[in-house]
């Protein structure tokens, strides 16, 4: 090769090198924080009407999951106003198969979808879980998880210890909000959900951490939050 074409070839290289390790982590880090501000954190996000607390790069990765899964079953913890629930009914009505059970701890008002059951009750509470238990004994197929509630480190763990045996192997169960742990304007909400997963992970050999889906879309609400079910 011409020598001033593989010198230039070389610089090329470099220069992508140093952007990718010292330029983009901050460039994400800036589109992030910005996109968090401009938002309000995406509390003002719609699906077809409704409110859905989500944001939209992670909720197409969920929209991504679930068609490549075909859940029969997803548990959603944290229905909020219904929007998210609201958005699998929709995703599963497409594809002919599934449904969603999503508990909350208050009774929002909402509109309700076909297929979805909404469970009234805190998550831990044994007559949330009993129909829970039901309806995973009788899914004829594969379970996902979602937990979207208190995002505290003490609910997640001991949520991950309860609803990771209902996911089903080769699928996944999403822990959200870790960003709280790891975005500055969420500090008064920690320890939060990175914590849990964290110290989950070094208790079971059952789930590993997808990173390719963590970092899909280059910044996440959910780090280390999609783990996915090994055996
Ligand atoms: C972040 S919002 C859920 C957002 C919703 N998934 C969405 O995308 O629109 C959290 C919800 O969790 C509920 N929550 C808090 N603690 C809970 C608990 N222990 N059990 C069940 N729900 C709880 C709150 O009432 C709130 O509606």
């Amino acid at each position: 090769m011409n020598p001033v074409k593989r010198a230039g070839r070389a610089v090329k290289h470099r220069l992508r090198g140093v952007y990718a390790d010292n330029i983009a982590p901050r460039v994400h880090d800036s589109f992030f924080r910005d996109l968090v501000e401009r938002t309000a954190n995406f509390s003002h996000t719609t699906w077809l009407g409704d409110p859905i607390w989500q944001n939209v790069l992670d909720l197409w990765t969920i929209q991504e999951v679930i068609a490549q899964v075909k859940p029969d079953l997803l548990i959603e913890c944290g229905t909020y106003k219904g929007g998210s629930s609201r958005f699998f009914g929709d995703l599963f009505e497409l594809m002919g198969h599934g449904e969603c059970i999503t508990v909350d701890i208050e009774a929002h008002e909402l509109r309700r979808h076909p297929r979805v059951t909404y469970l009234i009750g805190s998550t831990l509470d044994d007559e949330i879980l009993r129909p829970v238990r039901e309806r995973v004994s009788a899914a004829d197929g594969p379970v996902m998880v979602i937990l979207d509630d208190d995002h505290s480190r003490s609910h997640v763990e001991r949520e991950l210890d309860i609803y990771s045996r209902f996911v089903t192997p080769n699928s996944y169960l999403l822990v959200q909000d870790g960003v709280i742990d790891t975005l500055k304007r969420f500090a008064a909400g920690r320890p939060g959900p990175l914590p849990a997963i964290e110290s989950f992970l070094k208790r079971t050999d059952q789930f590993v951490v997808d990173e390719d889906l963590c970092g899909r879309f280059l910044i996440t609400h959910h780090p280390k939050g999609w783990l996915r079910r090994i055996s």
